[in-house]
């Protein structure tokens, strides 16, 4: 469901025609679908969206028993009403399908929402972090792509899968300190965290748990992972900065970063970010080649050796964090 966001509307009730929401069950719609609140529409439902058994339920039951949809989509509803509806049991099984995925993607999701949960932030901050994670739930939810290759990412290397998670928490405490102003556009930056190294599912299990010192074929896999990843993520819909933090995570502010060697000035700030949250993450998290170290030896270490090449704004915001004890490790 989007948030019910009082600037999505735009138009007047009374120019949209009524839809008896007990015709959406078991359907699927792909235009913009309005609740009527006090007189004015408010977007609930657009893009391909299923409709579930419960979701009607929980429509009527709070007293939408009608949506709304613009006259200019009269094809598209006459369309619909002539498809046959899901029978009832089918659309009891997929009711359940549903559901069952929705637990599946909360319970891959927990190490990030813990951690945001517990960051001591304003009331405002976490209300956007909240509404943000929402709208990610609801994309992995509604992706079976982005479910299998994060459960497949899970499964492949635990290390690769956790620490996107934690890269997700910081990406997004950090985006909010620095002036995020939307839920849609932290969900793009939390959804690249949690994609950003997809890629590593097609590096061997044994390079990416190596101990030693990577030889050169071995470091030419690692480094083939955001162009992997972008492969991976191909035929799943990402926004232009969730897509340019799984290609460039890897790239440095001076240039010498992979896969493409772009300087900072060509970086987007989201993906400096990311990048910053990702060595932070590396240095504080245990590896088989390294102990982890404690944050603030992890800021200790990148201002001595990683600030040229690093994003100082999100250093310097960690810092006031683990300064001001508002941040621990992940449990
Ligand atoms: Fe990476
Ligand atoms: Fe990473």
């Amino acid at each position: 469901m989007k948030s019910m966001n009082p600037s999505e509307t735009h138009e007047n009730i009374e120019n949209l025609c009524p839809l008896d929401v007990t015709e959406l069950k078991g359907r699927k719609t792909d235009f913009e679908l309005y609740l009527d609140i006090a007189g004015k529409p408010v977007l609930y439902a657009e893009g391909p969206y299923e409709w579930s058994l419960s979701e009607i339920e929980r429509l009527n039951h709070d007293g939408f028993s009608v949506l709304f949809y613009s006259k200019s989509n009269d094809d598209k509803v006459l369309q619909l009403l002539a498809q046959q509806s899901m029978d009832p049991v089918t659309l009891l099984h997929s009711d359940r399908v549903q559901q069952e995925q929705q637990d599946r993607v909360s319970l891959l999701l927990q190490t990030y929402r813990d951690w945001v949960s517990n960051v001591d932030l304003a009331p405002e901050q976490h209300e956007m972090a909240e509404e943000a994670t929402t709208l990610v739930m609801e994309t992995v939810s509604q992706n079976p792509t982005l479910i299998e290759l994060l459960q497949a990412l899970s499964e492949h290397d635990y290390y690769s899968f956790h620490h996107s998670m934690r890269t997700a928490a910081y990406g997004a405490v950090i985006s909010i300190k620095l002036g995020c102003q939307t839920s849609q556009h932290l969900h793009d930056i939390i959804l690249g965290c949690l994609v950003h190294d997809i890629g590593h599912l097609k590096v061997s299990k044994e390079t990416l748990e190596k101990s030693e010192r990577l030889n050169e074929r071995e470091w030419f896999e690692i480094k083939q992972h955001p162009l992997h990843g972008m492969e991976l993520l191909r035929e799943v819909p990402l926004s232009p900065v969730t897509s340019e933090i799984v290609l460039h995570h890897h790239e440095r502010v001076d240039g010498h970063g992979y896969p493409h060697g772009i300087k900072g000035s060509e970086l987007l700030q989201e993906v400096k970010i990311v990048a910053f949250c990702d060595v932070f993450d590396a240095l504080t998290s245990p590896r088989p080649y390294q102990k982890p170290v404690e944050f603030e030896q992890a800021l200790s270490f990148i201002e001595q050796n990683a600030l040229e090449y690093l994003d100082k704004r999100s250093f310097e915001v960690m810092g006031e964090l683990i300064r001001g004890q508002k941040v621990k490790a992940p449990a």
